[in-house]
C-alpha cells in the first residue's frame, strides 16, 4: 500500500497491509484476531512526525475517527473534545469559532487532534500539556478502552508515555481539553507578543493571536502541501548550567533559555546555521533557507537520504558545540 501521500516528508514507501480506522470497532477487531493481533503495527495520524526509512511491512493503522464537540462546562473550564483523527488546526479554528479560547498559540501546526498528546505538541510558549485534561485510548494489550488524566501521560517536551515502551498498547482513541472561563492572551513568547506589539494590539482577541502566530508560521515554516518536510526536525537540546556557561565564553552570541531546574535550553535552528547548513542540500534532501531546523524533501527524496543529512549535521554540531542533537520525528 502505498503511503507517499501519508506522509508530510512525501517519502516513497509501501506498507505490508493498511487499514483506515473510522470505527473504534474496527480496532477491537484487529486485536481479536490472531494473525492481526501479532503483527507489527503503526499507528498512523497526519503522518507529519514521521520519517520512513524503508518499507513498512506490517500494518498500517490510520486513524481516521471524527467528531469534535464542547463536552460540558464548569465554574472554571469549558472541556472540548476531538476525535483522533480530526486535522488539529481545523479543530482549533472551530474552538474559537465557538469562543473556547486556549489553544491558540497552537494554529496551524500540521497533524491530527489524537497526535497532538503523542509528542505534547507546543509552539509560541504553550504546549498541549497544559490544557489537556484527559485522553481515551483503546488499550491492545487489555482490548478495552479507558479514559486516562494528563498526569497519567506523563508529558515531557516533546514527549509522553505515548512514545515509551509502557505506552506502545496506547492507541489514541480522543482528546480532551479543559479551557479557561478567565481567558487572558499567553504572550511568554517574546516573538509573538513583538508581532502583536506591532499590530498596535495591547489586549488581542484569541483569534488575533490566532492570526499572528499562523502569519509567524507561515514566514518560517514550509508548507507541507509544498515541500515535503516534518517540521522541527531536531528538538532543541538541553544542556546544563554548567556546559552552557562554558560554550558562552566560547560563543557569546548562543541562544539559550533558562529552564526552571536550572539546565538550559539551546535553540538547535541556531547551533545548525551557525554550522554553515541553512538552505545546503545532500541529494534531494536539504536544510530550509529560512528555518535551519527543519529539513525538506526537495522532490523524490528517500528516507536514507534524509537521514544522512541529519548525521552530518549532527556531526557538525557534536564536533563545534558538544552538543548531540537529537531527531524529534519518529524514525521508520
Ligand atoms: N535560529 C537561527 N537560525 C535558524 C533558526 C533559528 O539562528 O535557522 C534562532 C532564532 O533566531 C531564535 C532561536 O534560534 O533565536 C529559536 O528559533 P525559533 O524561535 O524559530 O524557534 P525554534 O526553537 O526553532 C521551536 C519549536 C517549534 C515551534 C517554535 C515556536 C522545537 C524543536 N521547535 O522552534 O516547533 O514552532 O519553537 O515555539 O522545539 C516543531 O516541533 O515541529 C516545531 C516547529
Amino acid at each position: 500500500f502505498p503511503l507517499q501521500t501519508l506522509n508530510t516528508f512525501g517519502i516513497a514507501a509501501k506498507a505490508h497491509a493498511y487499514l483506515r480506522v473510522t470505527k473504534t470497532e474496527q480496532l477491537f477487531g484487529v486485536y481479536a484476531d490472531a494473525i492481526w493481533a501479532t503483527s507489527s503495527k503503526l499507528i498512523l495520524g497526519g503522518g507529519s512526525n514521521l520519517l520512513f526509512t524503508q518499507d513498512f511491512s506490517g500494518l498500517v493503522l490510520h486513524m481516521d475517527l471524527r467528531g469534535r464537540e464542547h463536552v460540558r462546562s464548569d465554574a472554571m473550564h469549558h472541556y472540548v473534545r476531538a476525535a483522533a483523527g480530526e486535522n488539529w488546526h481545523a479543530f482549533v479554528q472551530w474552538t474559537l469559532v465557538h469562543g473556547y479560547a486556549g489553544l491558540e498559540n497552537l494554529s496551524l501546526i500540521p497533524g491530527t487532534a489524537g497526535a497532538a498528546p503523542i509528542q505534547n505538541i507546543g509552539a509560541y510558549g504553550i504546549e498541549v500539556k497544559d490544557v489537556l485534561h484527559s485522553v481515551t485510548v483503546f488499550d491492545a494489550g487489555t482490548r478495552s478502552t479507558r479514559e486516562m488524566l494528563a498526569a497519567e501521560c506523563r508529558f515531557g517536551y516533546r514527549d509522553s508515555i505515548f512514545k515509551q515502551p509502557e505506552g506502545r498498547d496506547l492507541i489514541v482513541l480522543d482528546v480532551t481539553f479543559a479551557l479557561p472561563r478567565a481567558w487572558q492572551p499567553n504572550l511568554r513568547y517574546a516573538e509573538l507578543a513583538q508581532a502583536l506589539a506591532q499590530q498596535n494590539l495591547a489586549a488581542p482577541t484569541a483569534q488575533q493571536v490566532a492570526d499572528t502566530v499562523i502569519a509567524i508560521r507561515r514566514r518560517k515554516l514550509p508548507d507541507p502541501a509544498q515541500i515535503g518536510n516534518a517540521g522541527s526536525f531536531f528538538k532543541n537540546p538541553v544542556v546544563s548550567g554548567a556546559q552552557c556557561a562554558a560554550l558562552l565564553q566560547q560563543f557569546p552570541a548562543l541562544v539559550h533559555h533558562r529552564q526552571p531546574d536550572g539546565s538550559e535550553k539551546l535553540a538547535a535552528g541556531w547551533l545548525i546555521d551557525q554550522c554553515g547548513w541553512k538552505g545546503r542540500t545532500l541529494g534531494a534532501a536539504g536544510v530550509y533557507p529560512q528555518q535551519a531546523l527543519v529539513l525538506v524533501n526537495q522532490g523524490g527524496a528517500t528516507g536514507a537520504e534524509v537521514v544522512a543529512l541529519a548525521r552530518a549535521i549532527q556531526a557538525d554540531v557534536q564536533a563545534r558545540y558538544g552538543v548531540l542533537l537529537e531527531p524529534e520525528p519518529v524514525f521508520i
